[in-house]
């Protein structure tokens, strides 16, 4: 099973619903004036699996200098529409190769849960040397035990995703050197899962 390629041409086919369900009143939004606080104005920031660019990446690119990820043609054709202010580029997330400490700030919502889980370690780790000292980060994952699941109903299409239980994603992290500034179970607003959200800070 090509993992990368059900998430790829899954959301080149499921973009644009995607986005109409997303465009809404979320309260994840919630979460990104603390995030911002961290970073000084202009600083730059990734955005890791930015999909079509509303409402984070948008809300991100008045504020920063950002460059969203994404792995989906789509996705990327979609947020530079809709963000013409930020830079996008085509590129799975675990092959980023930025220079150490580049980045002010990361965010990732609901984007890793689709990464497989064996390769997480090492994109946390190299999130953490793409960070300068002090460099935020804000992350939505898996809260439960799913080495994978595969479904054929996401917004009519097949998806993947892969994820560890809250406490083996705390540890890897802390093992990594993120400072947890905090953690918490946040319900998805598409569905009835809770992701672990976890504001981290690179010490
Ligand atoms: C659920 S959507 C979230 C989009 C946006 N962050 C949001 O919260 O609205 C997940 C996004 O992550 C992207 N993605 C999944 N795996 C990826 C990878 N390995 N590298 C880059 N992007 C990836 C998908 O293409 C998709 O656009």
């Amino acid at each position: 099973m090509d993992k990368k390629k059900i998430v790829r041409e899954g959301y080149n086919k499921a973009a644009q619903a995607y986005l109409d369900k997303r465009h809404k009143d979320l309260e994840e939004m919630n979460f990104l004036p603390e995030f911002s606080s961290y970073i000084q104005k202009g600083g730059k920031v990734l955005d890791a699996g930015c999909g079509g660019g509303l409402p984070f990446t948008k809300y991100l690119s008045e504020r920063f200098d950002v460059i969203g990820i994404d792995i989906s043609e789509k996705q990327i054709e979609l947020a530079k529409k809709n963000v013409p202010k930020a830079q996008f580029i085509r590129k799975d997330m675990t092959n980023l190769d930025f220079p150490n400490a580049f980045f002010d700030g990361i965010l990732a919502y609901y984007s890793i849960i689709h990464v497989p889980r064996e390769e997480q370690f090492d994109l946390f780790a190299n999130f953490y040397r793409m960070l300068k000292a002090n460099g935020v980060a804000f992350f939505s994952l898996h809260s439960t035990d799913d080495p994978e699941s595969v479904f054929d109903d996401f917004f009519d299409t097949k998806m993947f995703w892969s994820g560890f239980d809250k406490e083996t994603n705390i540890k890897m992290l802390k093992d990594i050197g993120f400072k947890i500034l905090w953690s918490k179970l946040v319900n998805d607003s598409l569905g009835d899962y809770q992701h672990l959200f976890v504001l981290i800070r690179k010490s």
